[in-house]
């Protein structure tokens, strides 16, 4: 099977599972991750297909999504690649959540991180922040709430990024998530008025 060919039928496979998410996981955040991961790699020897692969397919099987355990697994198994490729993928997605805290073992594994990372900053991390809040019930402030959610994660995003290209990028975004912060909290009390 050609490289495009087994692109193609994961890209349909991911359409189909993430077609309608407004949890934060949609078809566009794979793509964005995707589009990261191919920067981040550029001028690194890593497998590229690896980095694509996982990128599409690194979110299948999240916890939050509810989802079976196994569906990555069958649905690499269902293509004609090499059972090290297949290896490979399952194991870079297996050490992307943030969750787990998992160091990565391979560069494309770094990447795939770094990636996933850097779309839960700046704007667009803010914004799925606060779609995945309201899919979720969760509350705008205080305790386990959106914002508390901030602090929890995503402000201590950029001190984990491995690669050079991705601690560049986070530098940006964590500024803006700062400037936003300031401005939310100048809001809800009023100081601003
Ligand atoms: P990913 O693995 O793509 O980073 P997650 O499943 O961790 O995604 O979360 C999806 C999005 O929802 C991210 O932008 C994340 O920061 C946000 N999110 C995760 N948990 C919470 C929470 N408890 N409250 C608000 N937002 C959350
Ligand atoms: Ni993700």
């Amino acid at each position: 099977m050609q490289s495009n060919e087994v692109i193609d039928a994961t890209e349909r496979f991911v359409a189909e599972l993430h077609g309608n998410d407004h949890t934060g996981h949609d078809v566009a955040h794979l793509e964005r991750v995707r589009r990261l991961a191919e920067v981040l790699s550029d001028g690194l020897a890593v497998n590229r297909l690896v980095v694509t692969l996982a990128a599409l397919l690194h979110d299948v099987e999240d916890r939050k999504l509810g989802r079976e355990a196994g569906l990555v697994k069958r649905h690499l198994d269902s293509l004609d690649v090499s059972d090290a490729l297949r290896r490979h993928v399952l194991d870079v997605i297996s050490e992307t959540s943030y969750s787990k805290g998992s160091a990565p073992s391979s560069l494309e594994a770094a990447i795939i991180q770094d990636a996933d990372r850097l779309d839960a900053m700046g704007a667009i991390g803010i914004a799925r922040t606060f779609q995945y809040a309201g899919a979720s019930g969760t509350a705008l402030y205080g305790e386990s709430s959106a914002i508390s959610h901030f602090h929890e994660k995503l402000l201590r995003l950029l001190d984990g990024m491995h690669t050079e290209e991705a601690k560049r990028i986070a530098r940006a975004r964590h500024t803006f998530l700062l400037t936003f912060l300031e401005r939310f909290e100048a809001e809800w009390n009023g100081s601003d008025i």
